[in-house]
């Protein structure tokens, strides 16, 4: 049987206002990044579309960058088809809705009136592709202010299903993860929910690619 494709994202994503200003968010990549590595160092042949960070791709893993959640959104879609997609990014879901060419001047009534546009929400959209071209397996995550397992939970199945998609792996960012080198994160599926402790995120995610690798290994047999 052939290497499964999984295409992955990582990272912030940058939303630019001007020449030297932008929106964006505190992800360093790191969870993605050693999803990725872990997922091929299991026999995957895995797409990485990662925002801007300061990581070594891991060997054996394409990487295509982008800034924008529009232009991770157009290299998603143009990596496909795919066996999985896992968004492990930190989309940004809104960008300023002018890119101006020059920078914006600060005694300008711009700053105070700034508008938003809304952008595209990569997980649902894969999660929504007509069957045959969506991937068999599409997980997000979820990045809370919960420390309540039990709320945490209810969060992810309220997430799941907003978003279509078939696992959730969340995790609460109150406390240093965002940046950090540690997580401690639940997996939801529609079936089950089980706990990864509070582990380095290589840990972590060598755990995560077991499981895709399992889940993958299934959905390909049937
Ligand atoms: N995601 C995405 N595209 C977006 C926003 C989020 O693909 N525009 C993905 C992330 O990669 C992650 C999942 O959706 O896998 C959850 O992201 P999160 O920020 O937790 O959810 P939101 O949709 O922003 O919901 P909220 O912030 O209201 O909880």
């Amino acid at each position: 049987m052939s290497a499964p494709h999984i295409i992955l994202t990582a990272g912030p994503t940058i939303e630019p206002l001007d020449p030297v200003r932008f929106l964006s968010n505190r992800s360093s990549g790191k969870q993605g990044y050693a999803l990725a590595g872990a997922l091929t160092a299991r026999g995957a042949r895995v797409t990485l579309v990662s925002g801007p960070v300061h990581l070594e791709t891991p060997p054996g893993v394409i990487r295509i960058d982008v800034e924008t959640a529009c232009e991770m959104m157009a290299a998603v879609e143009a990596a496909l088809p795919a066996d999985a997609f896992i968004g492990v990014a930190a989309v940004a879901d809104w960008r300023p809705a002018e890119r101006h060419a020059q920078k914006l001047k600060t005694d300008k009534a711009g700053f105070a009136n700034l508008k938003l546009a809304e952008n595209p929400d990569i997980l649902r959209t894969i999660a929504h592709l007509p069957p045959g071209r969506r991937p068999a397996l599409v997980i997000g995550f979820a990045a809370e202010t919960e420390a309540d397992p039990v709320a945490l939970e209810t969060l992810a199945h309220q997430k799941m299903r907003r978003k279509g998609c078939d696992m959730i792996i969340a995790n609460d960012v109150s406390e240093g993860v965002m940046g950090g080198d540690n997580n401690t994160v639940l997996v939801v599926s529609k079936e089950e929910t089980s706990k990864i402790p509070h582990a380095d995120k290589s840990a972590i995610a060598a755990q995560l690619a077991g499981t895709v690798m399992a889940l993958l290994g299934n959905h390909r047999k049937v």
